[in-house]
């Protein structure tokens, strides 16, 4: 299988950052499985992508397009290169934002191979005027595109070969009706069980040749908010602290250390997760609380809150989402030591909304 990537890094370090950093794709390609049976967890989704890949194979046909949605670091990248490689073609791999101009995406149509499997990230982010030539080429297979501006103006027309596309994206709301109506299999990553994660870190340190114990991977895989990105990044940093601090070998005591020393806490949360909470339970009477009051507050994007720290915040029930914004739960309270109280009723204190009322 041959592995094109075309997309480009984001970094702006924090260590439960869910966004890929240039050692993590290092990583990432080291400690990639290659086969479903390799990949651990999201058990329904591979169910159901062994038995249409093999469909596909048995008719000698190709697969649906297929939209992969949730939080970011749940390997939708690593599960399509499996697809593809599972299929036996090429793998293509781009992003939105990589694609700026119409002749960006008709360069790598006319690119692909009968069969291949075209990985877009963020596909969320494309601009309309891409989209539109994507919906024939997902469609009919057919690339129609202007050439040129006024009088001179060309329009070309042309068979591509048959091709899957593989859309990934964080939020699948936000995609066009017409683009999400084109693919033909959805699936949703959720995030991974600490035990799902501590089978991942064992079999990550196996590969880089760390000794760890069953009790230092399930720490290390605790505290990696259900994400696997998130995981082998604690891993290398733990391998560097016993290392240094004692023998090589990660074990309960070295995991617990090298994590702390991250300001890391038995959960997971860093020090911005908490920063929200108390925001919420000090500044809101633990809400509710706008998503953009919450972020202007903080000095986040909201889109990250929504995306990085509230997917991890709601599943361990330290948040819940209301139709008047985000609250704190009292499991939250308890976690950051604060006496629990409870929101108040709907209506009974003067608070201002989003937009200032
Ligand atoms: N590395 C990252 N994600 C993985 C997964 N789901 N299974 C195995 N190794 C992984």
């Amino acid at each position: 299988m041959e592995y094109f990537d075309d997309t480009e890094f984001d970094y702006e370090g924090r260590m439960v950052d869910t966004e890929y950093t240039p050692e993590d794709t290092e990583t990432e390609l080291s400690l990639r499985p290659h086969s479903l049976d390799e990949y651990i967890g999201q058990e329904k989704n591979k169910e159901i992508l062994k038995i249409y890949i093999e469909a596909v194979k048995l008719r000698g046909d190709c697969l649906d397009h297929v939209l992969l949605y949730g939080p970011p670091g749940l390997g939708k990248t690593t599960l399509s290169g499996i697809v593809a490689n599972e299929l036996g073609v090429n793998f293509r791999v781009t992003s939105g934002p990589a694609i700026e101009k119409q002749g960006d995406l008709a360069a790598l149509l006319t690119n692909l191979s009968e069969g291949d499997v075209l990985f877009i990230d963020e596909i969320h982010r494309l601009s309309r005027n891409i989209e539109e030539i994507l919906y024939p080429a997902m469609e009919d297979f057919k690339l129609d595109i202007i050439i040129g501006k006024g009088p001179a103006a060309r329009s070309i027309h042309l068979p591509l070969p048959r091709f899957t596309l593989i859309g990934a994206t964080t939020r699948a709301g936000q995609l066009t009706q017409p683009l999400r109506d084109r693919f033909g299999v959805l699936l949703k990553l959720e995030l991974y069980t600490p035990s799902e994660l501590a089978e991942i870190v064992t079999r990550s340190a196996g590969i880089l040749g760390v000794p760890i114990t069953e009790e230092g991977a399930l720490e290390i895989a605790s505290r990696s908010r259900g994400t696997p990105r998130i995981a082998n990044r604690f891993l290398k940093r733990v391998r560097d602290y016993a290392q240094v601090m004692g023998d090589g070998e990660i074990t309960l005591a070295v995991a617990q250390k090298a994590l702390k020393m991250l300001d890391v806490d038995e959960l997971g949360l860093d020090n911005t997760d908490r920063r929200m909470l108390e925001t919420i339970i000090k500044f809101y009477d633990g809400g509710p609380v706008g998503l953009e009051t919450l972020a202007a507050t903080i000095g986040e994007e909201a889109i990250t809150i929504e995306d990085v720290y509230e997917p991890y915040l709601m599943q361990i029930g330290f948040l819940s989402r209301t139709p008047r914004g985000r609250c704190a739960t009292r499991l939250a309270y308890e976690h950051l030591g604060i006496p629990f109280r409870a929101a108040p009723a709907a209506g009974s204190q003067l608070s201002l909304d989003d937009a200032g009322n």
